[in-house]
């Protein structure tokens, strides 16, 4: 029996001196004059974050040296660290901005900007690590990045004002929620794998398959996300747990229950929308009603087929990493998505 390596810091080993550099770069490089300000920045980026997204650039572009073999290059180097802060500088902005949205008071265990040191402070924060991301993009000197990198923020807005539109709807479109997914956070995955090969003159399908990675690994990513929000708790994830529903989002485990009860028991299916409809109205209180949703669930084993679902994604990933040779790095890019699927938090 193959045991398999699903411990996240063995799993990044091979950038580890990589990821330490980029923690230092992103502290001393963001620096602004306001005490206030550096004090809040300093404070989000040391609350810990997994660092994935710098973490896929890193071990794409390792990967690639690799199999092509390409020999080290300062200059091409300092550009992947830019790129690397840059898709953390957005994740970390968007969060910031979205704990403001979701009016959550959790984040990574700690208290949240918002809860703080207020809206106003926190969206100028948010703002500020978007612009600093500006300023590494112009310093790439590379029009496609810029362009991959402002798409991800008109999809993460996108994809933040279709959750507006949906909220508290009862409607069950799975193409809908992928296409939501794929906006608001495999976009973003897919641009870390991705904007590296900028640099690299490699052919079409290997950038093609480097995006089906980022993408599908990132869908995978965000779903996982969904089940966590029911299946795990608050202190383990550390951040509020059972938000989706309070927010009124329809996920990937309501989506699988539906679609099951529609076609096998309509009197669960019309409970189960009574129920979602309810959280909107706040007749019930939302503890109430999410633990008859989860009996729901249950009942219609969600669990177990919401990983098989997650499944064909990393299947899809990993597979389109066929074209790389064996490497160390390889070897992570695999394990990083058993690592998303087992993940607790
Ligand atoms: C987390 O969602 C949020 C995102 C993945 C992106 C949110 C995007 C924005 C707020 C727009 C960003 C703004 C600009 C200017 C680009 P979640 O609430 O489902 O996850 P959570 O449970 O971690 O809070
Ligand atoms: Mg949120």
């Amino acid at each position: 029996v193959q045991i398999k390596e699903l411990n996240l810091q063995k799993i990044l080993a091979p950038i580890e001196k990589d990821l330490e550099t980029l923690e230092k770069r992103i502290l001393e490089n963001i620096s602004p004059s306001s005490r206030s300000l550096n004090k809040i920045l300093s404070e989000v980026f040391k609350s810990g974050g997994k660092r994935i997204r710098p973490a896929i650039s890193f071990l794409v572009y390792r990967a690639l040296c690799f199999s092509e073999g390409f020999s080290p290059d300062r200059d091409l180097e300092e550009k992947i660290f830019l790129i690397a802060e840059i898709s953390e500088l957005i994740h970390t902005a968007s969060l910031v901005h979205d704990d403001i949205i979701d009016n959550s008071n959790l984040r990574r265990g700690k208290e949240t900007t918002n809860n703080k040191w207020g809206n106003a402070i926190s969206v100028i924060s948010g703002d500020f690590m978007f612009a600093k991301a500006a300023v590494n993009l112009s310093l790439l000197d590379c029009n496609p990045i810029v362009k991959i990198f402002a798409e991800v923020l008109q999809n993460l807005c996108d994809g933040e004002i279709h959750q507006f539109e949906k909220q508290f709807s009862v409607e069950f479109d799975f193409d809908y929620y992928i296409q939501k997914s794929y906006k608001k956070t495999a976009s973003l995955f897919e641009a870390s794998a991705r904007a590296p090969l900028e640099l690299m003159d490699l052919d079409t399908s290997t950038l093609h398959s480097i995006s089906v990675y980022g993408k599908n690994l990132g869908l995978a990513f965000q779903f996982v996300d969904d089940v966590l929000d029911f299946s795990s708790d608050s202190l383990t994830l550390g951040k509020p747990s059972f938000s989706d529903l309070k927010e009124g989002q329809i996920t990937l485990p309501v989506l699988i229950a539906l679609e099951f009860f529609y076609e096998n028991d309509l009197a669960k299916f019309k409970s189960l929308s009574q129920l979602l409809k309810n959280l909107g109205v706040g007749t019930k209180s939302t503890q109430e009603l999410s633990s008859e949703i989860l009996d729901l669930l249950n009942s219609a084993e969600v669990f177990p087929k919401s990983m098989k679902f997650i499944q064909d994604y990393t299947e899809k990933a990993k597979s389109s990493l066929d074209f790389l040779e064996s490497s160390i790095y390889k070897n992570s890019l695999i394990n990083l998505l058993d690592f998303i699927t087992v993940r607790k938090f």
